[in-house]
């Protein structure tokens, strides 16, 4: 597979590139996390989702998109997903439990045209015999009962108060060293380092202190510039700690 990507504003996929890129790298597909993408947290404004459909119907370009974080808004619900705008089959549409009820689940599912899913099939089962069935029991269970909803809820104010909590240190301790954006939704905050720093220098100083960064270029080579920061798994504590030592390390750097 080669990959290449797409600049993203922060409504999403800047779509006037499309033509110009799938042509340029010969693209069979175009893959999309509309809903507080990964890393950057954004979410796809209505009008760019229109847009995106649009001209991928014109490019006859397919979409997979990745709808995992979709659940997961605080303030109100998304736009509505790009499979719920498609009448041409052109998405495959992926959901999955991995980031609302656990990783270690593997229950993912796929929503497209008949044909494609049954290629689908035919792969997972010739890959690893299907999911566990367990797993499926179960979460068909949580789904039927209405445990799922309730567990939704409560993440959802779990997660909001952890975003509030660490955009609230970094309010406190980056305002000079950097900038941010603040998430509807999700579990990332894209920190923007001000000045220029040397990313290898910061990640190995960092792992000395004993924290384990997510620097920009696991997702873009030439990044230089950006954390990925998750207020989902680690207790607040633990953000706060990291996170003043963290500047501390930054201004020792750019200092
Ligand atoms: C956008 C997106 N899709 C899919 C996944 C994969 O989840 P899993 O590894 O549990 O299959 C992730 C995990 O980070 C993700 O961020």
């Amino acid at each position: 597979m080669n990959l290449f990507g797409i600049p993203m504003d922060n409504e999403g996929i800047v779509t006037d590139t499309i033509g110009r890129l799938k042509k340029q790298h010969n693209g069979a597909l175009l893959y999309t996390i509309p809903a507080f993408h990964n890393p950057t947290g954004i979410l796809m404004s209505s009008q760019r989702r229109t847009e995106l459909l649009n001209v991928c119907q014109i490019e006859r370009l397919p979409i997979i998109e990745d709808d995992v974080y979709g659940d997961l808004w605080f303030e109100g619900s998304p736009p509505i997903p790009l499979k719920a705008m498609d009448n041409q089959g052109l998405v495959l549409y992926v959901g999955s439990m991995s980031k609302t009820l656990g990783p270690g689940l593997r229950i993912g599912w796929v929503i497209g045209p008949e044909p494609v899913i049954d290629r689908l099939s035919d792969i997972k089962m010739q890959t690893d015999y299907g999911a566990s069935s367990l797993s499926l029991y179960a979460v068909a269970e949580y789904l039927s009962s209405g445990l799922y909803d309730q567990h939704l809820k409560k993440i959802r104010g779990e997660l909001k108060f952890r975003r509030d909590f660490t955009v609230a240190i970094l309010h406190k301790y980056f305002k000079d060293i950097a900038t941010w954006n603040k998430p509807d939704g999700g579990f990332y905050i894209w920190l923007s380092i001000n000045k220029q720093i040397s990313m290898r220098g910061l990640f190995e100083k960092a792992l000395k202190a004993g924290i384990l960064l997510n620097p920009g270029n696991v997702y873009d080579r030439n990044d230089q510039q950006h954390l990925r920061l998750s207020y989902s798994y680690a207790s607040l504590q633990q953000i706060e700690n990291v996170l003043i030592r963290l500047a501390e390390i930054i201004q020792d750097l750019t200092s």
